[in-house]
């Protein structure tokens, strides 16, 4: 850079308040991206292809049925993106054992009586739009991450309820592992319903979670959204990393 180049960014970052004050962390490494980019894919072809399942548009019904096979192909990308979708949550799980301490399956609980204060102060800041007041987490905060553990018991129980209603369907070995939960549940009705009804979860998760990573982004200031496309995020040094 030129001289009056070097001048110039000077006096940029003499505008600026504090600009040694932040540090650039590597928070979510690239496992965990590609993890989320294809879990978040996998989850709207799902939801959609499965809310046509459940509701089939009739209107396709219109030419005769050899002409058509429109329905065979959202089962199909429903039980594509089912393969997709369980495999990449496994090897999510595995990286929760050898991955970095922010994507550590610790990560997920708050047992320390600091993570239960963030709790209610995210809570109060999302709710009631009150500044946050303590400290926050460099990772997942505290509430965000009991609430992705909570939406990973929902991927286990839709996951089983899945191949459940598979089972019927193929004689592959995976599907044929679930044929024990029918009767478990009352029935194919009873899975069906079940299945069906975590639809709406999801769609209540992505809604507000889409949401908060924006407001998040936007009241912490350190690029929580942008943190998972490239992995880093950006920390006030005087906190110290938590
Ligand atoms: C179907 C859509 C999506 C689903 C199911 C989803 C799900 C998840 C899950 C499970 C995590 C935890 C990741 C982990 O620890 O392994 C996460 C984190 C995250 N997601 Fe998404 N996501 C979706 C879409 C999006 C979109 C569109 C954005 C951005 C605009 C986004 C931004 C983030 C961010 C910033 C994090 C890290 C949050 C933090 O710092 O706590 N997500 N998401
Ligand atoms: C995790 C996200 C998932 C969502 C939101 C979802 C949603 C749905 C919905 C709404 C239906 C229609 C139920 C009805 O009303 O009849 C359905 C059907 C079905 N789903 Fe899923 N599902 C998911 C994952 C899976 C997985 C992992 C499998 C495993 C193979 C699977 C296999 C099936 C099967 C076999 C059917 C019945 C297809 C048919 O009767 O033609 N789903 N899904």
């Amino acid at each position: 850079m030129s001289a009056s180049g070097v001048g110039a960014s000077n006096a940029i970052a003499a505008k600026v308040e504090h600009p040694a004050d932040y540090r650039r962390v590597y928070v979510w490494e690239l496992p965990v991206r590609v993890y989320h980019w294809i879990n978040a894919v996998a989850l709207v072809l799902l939801c959609v292809t499965g809310y046509l399942i459940g509701a089939p548009i009739r209107l396709f019904y219109a030419s005769e049925a050899y002409q058509q096979y429109w329905f065979g192909w959202v089962r199909f990308i429903h039980f594509a993106a089912a393969f997709v979708y369980v495999f990449n949550f496994l090897a999510r799980l595995y990286w929760g054992f050898v991955g970095n301490r922010y994507s550590s399956w610790t990560a997920f609980f708050p047992l320390k009586r600091a993570q239960q204060q963030e709790i209610v102060d995210v809570i109060k800041a999302d709710v009631l739009e009150t500044k946050l007041h303590g400290p926050i987490s460099t990772g997942h905060n505290a509430l965000a991450g009991l609430i992705y553990f909570g939406t990973f018991l929902v991927f286990v129980f839709q996951t089983i309820t899945g191949f459940a209603l598979y089972s019927s369907m193929s004689n592959s070995c995976l599907p044929r592992m679930f044929t024990w939960v029918v009767p478990l549940m009352g029935g194919e009705f009873g899975v069906r319903f079940w299945h069906h009804l975590f639809l709406w979860f999801f769609v209540t998760f992505v809604i507000i979670h889409v949401y908060l990573a924006f407001y998040h982004d936007y009241i912490e200031g350190r690029g929580t959204v942008s943190s998972i496309i490239g992995g880093w995020k950006f920390d006030r040094v005087e906190k110290g990393d938590k």
